[in-house]
């Protein structure tokens, strides 16, 4: 990989890819806290006690619970996904814990509920923090006893599973307000893995959108784009409220924008992020010397890599004072001294 922390992160932390006992290639990122995290995953995976994955929304918080699971000796039996949020609470009792025939009106068949399909391997219990009290009950039942009881059965059956819980709640203020047992949570607490934002790990955001952007080359069967200064420096003022879900969708758009492009310049971005304001950030070391730039994100400079056409320098004029003028064709115009034909002409040979 080509992207690494500094050797100071890596002596304060005493963390690197190469002391980790998984290899996590799917799973960028060379950031201390970063690296805390895998830490954490090559540790609990050898646990069979219940897991607990908080993080802001697109943090991975899926993809570390299934690193989890792979790392752990119940890889060759199934990953199972429960999603606790958005089921009503009866159907979601039948799907975690199943029912017997006849435990209700419409209940015909036995039903197999997830704790005994992921029997062996690993139950991802996503969103917990929206389990209905009740259900909360129950579930803490049966990660001490590890037993459950069908809906409408009175037998106890033993599952063996291990239980990764995620959540993009506060469950501390979850359980302040009574939303969320203080007993589950305590139950849940132990083995925490705390999944930073992505604005908190900034010296990942070049790799990451870099890993991205020849993703998209692979789709798209062409030469991977490369990011400017520009935007660069953009991806690190944004709050990035997505994390990295946020960063992936924001990468696949711009190869899009940027047409025959090479280069990801501003224009190509979403607005929220042209928009973003907050020009005293420093780009880190782990984005190279080549990538800092004096240029304020809504300052009126563009620079060019050597070896971009003429045709894309002002293709580029164009669509950044575009931007700029927020989409007003006879204000760019006459910003870039040219007339309002001239504009819309250049505008349709170059299909800006
Ligand atoms: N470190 C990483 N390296 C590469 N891709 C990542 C990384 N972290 C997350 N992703 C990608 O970002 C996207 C979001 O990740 P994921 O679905 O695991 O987030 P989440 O925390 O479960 O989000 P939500 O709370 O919204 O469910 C996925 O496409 C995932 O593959
Ligand atoms: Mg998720």
């Amino acid at each position: 990989m080509k992207n690494r922390a500094s050797p100071n992160t890596y002596s304060e932390t005493l963390l690197s890819r190469e002391t980790l006992r998984g290899k996590y290639d799917d799973i960028l990122g060379e950031s201390a806290k970063h690296l805390e995290v895998l830490k954490s995953v090559d540790l609990f995976a050898k646990s069979s006690s219940t897991v607990l994955i908080t993080g802001e929304t697109g943090t991975g918080k899926e993809l570390i619970a299934k690193a989890l699971h792979t790392q752990s000796p119940r890889a060759k039996h199934p990953m199972v996904i429960a999603n606790c949020a958005g089921f009503v609470e009866s159907l979601l009792e039948n799907e975690l814990f199943g029912h017997e025939k006849g435990a209700f009106t419409g209940a015909d068949w036995q039903h197999i509920g997830l704790f005994e399909t992921a029997s062996g391997g690993t139950l991802f219990l996503d969103e917990i923090g929206e389990l209905p009290i009740r259900l909360q009950a129950k579930l803490l039942r049966v990660l001490q006893e590890n037993e459950i009881r069908r809906v409408g059965g009175t037998e106890q059956i033993p599952v063996d599973v291990h239980v990764v819980a995620a959540t993009n709640r506060d469950l501390v203020e979850s359980v302040k307000s009574g939303r969320f047992r203080e007993d589950l949570y305590q139950r849940l607490k132990p083995l925490h893995i705390h999944l930073p934002a992505l604005r908190e790990r900034q010296e990942d955001i070049y790799a990451l959108a870099t890993y991205f952007l020849a993703e998209e080359a692979k789709h798209y069967n062409q030469a991977a784009k490369t990011l400017s200064s520009e935007a660069l420096l953009l991806f690190h003022t944004y709050a990035w409220p997505g994390n990295i879900r946020e960063l992936k969708g924001v990468i696949e758009s711009a190869v899009l924008f940027a047409e025959q492009n090479t280069v990801i310049l501003p224009p190509h971005l979403p607005e929220e992020l042209r928009t973003s304001q907050a020009p005293q950030v420093s780009l880190p070391d782990a984005a190279g010397p080549s990538f800092k730039s004096a240029t304020a994100p809504e300052g009126s400079t563009l620079s060019f890599p050597i070896g971009t056409t003429l045709e894309e320098i002002e293709r580029s004029a164009i669509l950044e004072t575009l931007a700029r003028e927020n989409g007003n064709k006879s204000k760019a115009a006459d910003v870039l001294g040219i007339t309002r034909a001239t504009l819309r002409a250049k505008l349709s040979t170059s299909n800006a």
